[in-house]
């Protein structure tokens, strides 16, 4: 075994040990030794997926220098684009103060400034709704998962500690999807995704995606037991990109107040702007009593979760010590500092840049491209967007034949990263992309679908095979 002398590594060592790496190498111990999320490594370990090595702006880059555009915000969390130079610096200078600190019993600076920011511009309740309450409240935890979590755990222990214990089970909607821990999974309507952990989750009902008659029917007949709602405002992201009727939101807030139950938005995926507001609730003017946010919090950059609270939800938790009532919650990288600091820059760059008034503008010209590339595609049964998040639902075909899957490897030969989900192709670009690089994105999804779905023999075969793939 070799002696290490402490205080002499040489800094520069960890950098040289990714260059000595070729691409075959890497591609080789990625098949060895890791476990890829949602991938059946079945067929993983035939295929070639490109290494990231490096990003700037919309633009990622392989190991060999291929260059790709990001068209899904390395998985919906990417806004102003990587290596931004201001979050680049936030987290360098966080980095020479310190990288983390436990929230349990300390405090620290970026945690505090940020969750201040993050009350400030949350979605608050206008003039004429008095009653309502603004989310004041900040509890910090490091994935979408772990927010919804968070989110259903205050609203059955707020209950629970109130003399309402018969309020223990929650409304969610078909499709729904909010994470993979199993609290979210239990509050999750994705057969595919979920049938099979049946046996280890909680009940909770399911109402018909964006039919207010089915929720109301729900909360009709077991409301009094029901601790709360939880939604995907507008848009459910995961189901294929489902959005929901004008007004639904505002409905759904209506019921849970008739019906006394707390209402919990999941803005995982919309918030940050990618609806064109900063939260997806703000379109149809709803505060929820607790909101999940995760992903676009620090621009895409670390792991960072948020869930906010009302007041009246945080006061149900203070007691004297031996009451018990403390939130028994918390995760070891809570509030991670770096994560916090690269979240308040990009706040900063959002203000900055104006980043919510010039995206109106690429929402209005991804409209555009999406009419005039996608829509007159033959095998196109369904275009659905809400600002930027949007799926490209392809006509029925067998399961086997994995077309979405398709599409996203012949855009991958084109230079751009998009994602299927099952026979939707999902468009999700960061917030920052230019014109250009959207119309490209756009024109490209659009040959990758016809190339797919009207093979022309002289393309394809070849074209096809050897090449990078991945999973669905
Ligand atoms: C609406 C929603 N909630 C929760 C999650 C889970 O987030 P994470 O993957 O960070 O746990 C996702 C992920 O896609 C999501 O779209």
């Amino acid at each position: 075994m070799q002696a290490v002398a402490l205080g002499r590594l040489d800094p520069t060592a960890c950098a040289d040990t990714l260059a000595v790496m070729t691409t075959a190498e890497l591609s080789d111990a990625d098949r060895r030794v890791l476990w890829h999320p949602f991938t059946q490594h079945q067929g993983w370990e035939d295929e070639l997926a490109p290494i990231i090595e490096r990003g700037q702006g919309t633009t990622i880059y392989d190991t060999d220098g291929t260059a790709y555009i990001d068209g899904v915000s390395s998985l919906w969390c990417n806004i102003h684009g990587h290596r931004h130079p201001h979050i680049d610096a936030a987290i360098h200078a966080q980095v020479d103060r310190i990288s983390h600190s436990t929230m349990l019993g300390l405090s620290h600076p970026p945690a505090i400034e940020l969750a201040q920011r993050l009350v400030e511009i949350a979605p608050s309740p206008s003039p004429d709704q008095p009653k309502r309450e603004p989310l004041t409240r900040v509890f910090y935890s490091d994935s979408g998962s772990t927010a919804v979590e968070i989110a259903l755990k205050m609203a059955f222990q707020s209950f629970a500690q109130n003399g309402q214990q018969q309020r223990s089970s929650f409304i969610c909607l078909r499709d729904a999807y909010h994470g993979d821990t199993i609290g979210s999974v239990s509050v999750g309507g994705i057969d595919l995704f979920h049938s099979l952990y049946r046996p280890l989750l909680f009940d909770a009902w399911q109402a018909d995606s964006g039919d207010a008659g089915s929720m109301a029917e729900l909360l009709e007949q077991h409301g009094h037991n029901v601790a709360a709602v939880i939604v995907e405002p507008l848009i459910q992201g995961a189901a294929g990109m489902l959005v929901h009727p004008p007004g639904y939101l505002k409905r759904v807030r209506e019921l849970c107040d008739a019906h006394g139950v707390l209402m919990i938005c999941d803005e995982v995926a919309t918030g940050f702007g990618r609806t064109g507001r900063m939260f997806a609730c703000e379109h149809e003017g709803v505060v929820p009593d607790l909101l999940c946010l995760a992903k676009g919090i620090t621009g895409g950059y670390l792991p960072l979760a948020a869930t906010l609270a009302t007041e009246s939800v945080y006061r149900s938790f203070l007691g004297e010590h031996e009451d018990y009532r403390t939130f028994f919650h918390g995760h070891t990288y809570t509030g991670n500092p770096l994560a916090c600091a690269a979240a308040i820059a990009s706040l900063e760059v959002f203000e900055q840049e104006r980043t919510l008034e010039r995206v109106q503008t690429t929402i209005a010209l991804l409209v555009d491209y999406l009419d005039h590339y996608v829509k007159p595609l033959g095998a196109v049964a369904e275009i659905r967007r809400v600002g930027l998040m949007t799926g490209i639902a392809l006509s029925d075909s067998p399961a086997r034949e994995r077309l979405g899957h398709q599409v996203t490897l012949a855009a991958r030969r084109r230079g751009a990263i998009v994602r299927p989900l099952g026979d939707v192709i999902v468009l999700m670009p960061p917030l920052s992309i230019s014109d250009s690089e959207l119309e490209q994105l756009v024109r490209i999804s659009a040959d990758a679908i016809a190339e797919v779905t009207q093979p022309s023999p002289a393309t394809t075969g070849a074209e096809q095979a050897g090449q990078p793939s991945a999973q669905a």
